[in-house]
């Protein structure tokens, strides 16, 4: 499927595989949930754009790189999208982050924007949203509705775990936002968790549940 992108790596499924295990607890998913956001990285910014810059080794002068543009943007969807905040910001520390909080609405059943916090002059920057879990994609799409709101073009989503329903929701929204996933599971059950998974990330993540 154009713009999904499974990232397969030994690492990351034996740690994928590590995470979705019951006994994993809080401080070691915690963990894990950073190490697989620093590997899924690597993957992630692929394609963007560098720039020369001319650099002096202590040898003589010489053409290195850095990246193009204003620094980029890591956006977690509230709360646990700040489990995978740490591992990408460990690669790329000059990395802003803004904040946006979903809830879903008892009566419609849509989601709804409770907090939204991003840096100044979003427009050309390259924007990460972060959320460990692609079950619906409802949170997701009303994040990106957001950015799209604040005149954001370049938009990535990153999820540790995925599953048909969220990536086709997703697509059909936002079909030119192209989506990370470590894990493409079978699918989503009748409480909304997905199947196999690894349980609610959020309370795995800050120990809740
Ligand atoms: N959110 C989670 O944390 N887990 C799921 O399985 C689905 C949504």
């Amino acid at each position: 499927m154009k713009n999904l992108h499974i990232i397969e790596h030994p690492l990351i499924k034996s740690k994928i595989t590590q995470i979705r295990r019951k006994e994993t607890a809080t401080k070691m998913f915690k963990e894990l949930v950073s190490e697989i956001s620093s590997l899924m990285c690597y993957e992630i910014t692929r394609d963007l754009e560098v720039e020369e810059i001319e650099i002096e080794t202590p040898v003589q002068k010489t053409i290195g790189y850095h990246i193009k543009g204003d620094d980029l943007v890591l956006v977690p969807i509230l709360r646990a999208g700040l489990g995978m905040i740490e591992g990408i910001q460990n690669l790329i520390p000059n990395a802003k982050t803004g904040h946006i909080g979903v809830y879903r609405d008892h009566d419609t059943l849509q989601p709804v924007e409770y907090l939204c916090k991003l840096p100044l002059l979003m427009e050309n920057r390259n924007v990460i949203v972060l959320d460990p879990m692609l079950a619906t994609g409802g949170s997701a799409v009303k994040a990106i509705d957001i950015l799209k709101e604040h005149n954001v073009k370049s938009i990535r989503l990153a999820c540790l775990v995925g599953c048909p329903e969220g990536v086709e929701f997703l697509h059909k929204h936002h079909p030119d936002v192209a989506i990370y996933l470590a894990a493409m599971d079978e699918k989503l059950n009748e409480n909304g968790y997905i199947v196999p998974g690894l349980g609610d990330a959020g309370d795995r993540l800050f120990g809740t549940q």
